[in-house]
Parts: C-alpha cells; sequence; structure tokens
C-alpha cells in the first residue's frame, strides 16, 4: 500500500449560523495513484468534501489530514502548494482583464518566493498543457471574453501545470461539450498515473470513459458518505 494523501476521521462540518451539519460522521482515506468520482445529489455535501480535505473549511469535529498534515495546523500550506484546486463556480467577469498565459503563470508563480519570474521550464510546461487542452491559440486572449467551455478548459490547465500531488476538480465537465468530455476524462486519467498522483472529481453524471478509468466511485447523500465501490488506497 502506498502513503495515504487524504485522510478523514469521523469529520463533521457545519457552516455558520446553520444547524444541520454539511458533511456527518465521514471516514475517507484516500492514497497514491488514485482517481476517485465523488457523486450525488444537489446539496449533499460534495464541494463541502473538497474544501474540507484541502482545509479551507474546518471540521467542528473529526481530524483531516492532507498529505500527512492535520488541516488545522499552520503548515497547512505546505501541503496546499502540493494541490491544486478547480472550483465549481470558476466562470470570470467579462471585464477581467488578465489573459489566458497569465491566469495559467499565476498558478506557478503562487508557489514561488514572491520575486521569482517564469523559468524556461515553466514556459515549456505552460506551452505543453495548453496543447493537451487544445487551448493553445487563447494565450493571449482575456480570460472574461472567452465561453464558459474555454474558461473551464484554462482553469484545468492552470490546475494541471503545477503538477500537483493531489487535483481537486469541481465539476470540471459542467461546460465542456459532451465530445470533449472524453478527450479530458482520458487527460486526467493519465496525469493521474504518470504523477502517481490523487484526484479527486466531482461529478453528478458518470460517464463511461469516467467510470472506465476511476479506481472508486464514492456516494454522498445528506452530508454522509453512502457508498463506496472500489479501491480507494
Ligand atoms: N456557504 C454556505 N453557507 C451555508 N450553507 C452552505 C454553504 N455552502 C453550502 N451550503 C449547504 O451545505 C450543503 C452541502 O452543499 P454543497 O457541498 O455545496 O453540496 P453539493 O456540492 O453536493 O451540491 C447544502 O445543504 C448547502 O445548502
Ligand atoms: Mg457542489
Amino acid at each position: 500500500m502506498g502513503s495515504l494523501r487524504i485522510e478523514l476521521k469521523n469529520v463533521y462540518v457545519t457552516y455558520q449560523d446553520i444547524e444541520r451539519p454539511a458533511l456527518k460522521k465521514i471516514n475517507l482515506h484516500v492514497g497514491e495513484n488514485r482517481l476517485v468520482v465523488i457523486t450525488g445529489p444537489n446539496g449533499s455535501g460534495k464541494t463541502t468534501l473538497l474544501e474540507t480535505c484541502l482545509g479551507l473549511l474546518k471540521p467542528f469535529k473529526g481530524l483531516v489530514k492532507l498529505l500527512g498534515i492535520p488541516t488545522t495546523s499552520r503548515r497547512i500550506y505546505v501541503a496546499r502548494r502540493q494541490c491544486s484546486y478547480l472550483p465549481q463556480n470558476f466562470m470570470r467577469s467579462p471585464y477581467e482583464s488578465y489573459t489566458v498565459k497569465q491566469v495559467i503563470a499565476m498558478s506557478l508563480l503562487s508557489i514561488k518566493s514572491s520575486l521569482s519570474t517564469l523559468t524556461p521550464d515553466d514556459l515549456c510546461r505552460i506551452r505543453t498543457v495548453v496543447k493537451l487542452l487544445g487551448i493553445e491559440n487563447l494565450l493571449s486572449e482575456p480570460i472574461g471574453k472567452l465561453s464558459g467551455g474555454q474558461q473551464q478548459r484554462v482553469f484545468l490547465a492552470r490546475a494541471l501545470v503545477r503538477e500537483p500531488l493531489v487535483l481537486f476538480l469541481d465539476e470540471p465537465f459542467s461546460s465542456i461539450d459532451p465530445e470533449s468530455r472524453e478527450h479530458i476524462t482520458l487527460l486526467i486519467n493519465e496525469y493521474t498515473r504518470e504523477k502517481n498522483a490523487t484526484t479527486l472529481i466531482v461529478s453528478h453524471i458518470i460517464n463511461k470513459e469516467l467510470s472506465r478509468v476511476a479506481d472508486a466511485v464514492v456516494t454522498m447523500s445528506n452530508g454522509e458518505l453512502v457508498d463506496v465501490v472500489g479501491n480507494l488506497y
């Protein structure tokens, strides 16, 4: 068995001023070289689960570790630097003037010291990832002017370019046209295997490709983890 990348032990999470917990008695361990799909109806707690794994939300009961570091630790930023998160609400305002290249580059610069600039290796990584996602012609476009599907590809590129150990993708296919979903699913799977990464994909629809490449499918309902099929570690 490889090392555990994500550990949740008897975890409860609640939002401020809301009595009913958004997550209840969650136990989940995920290892390396794993692609895990999290599914379940709207409001079942999928996004809350991802943000709890990242330490953006803290449990009021239980323990969460990311890359071996408790999310309540001061040092959680060390773990988070080795992760990428594609949020569900990624869309930028039409007035946002950063270019596609700047948006992707920021993902690399944010994990370096404040005065660093892009290295030749960084530029090479950016070129590779935009080609894989078919957005190489959009590099100098302002992000806010792109379609939803184009922006979603840009944010996927931004997530992949830093070569994270743990990749959190919240509904990554929501704006992608059905014909491209298979290609992007295979891309995410290849990345996971090549880097020995851990990938959590929240998706309320599980297409054929996704169920073929997933190591495990986790189902949530009313804040609880109600079913696990497959191997999490
Ligand atoms: N910022 C928030 N403040 C209060 N309640 C929230 C917030 N975000 C989510 N919730 C509630 O937590 C529950 C789980 O939501 P969420 O994790 O977004 O579900 P999913 O991603 O599966 O649709 C829902 O009942 C939702 O209303
Ligand atoms: Mg959600």
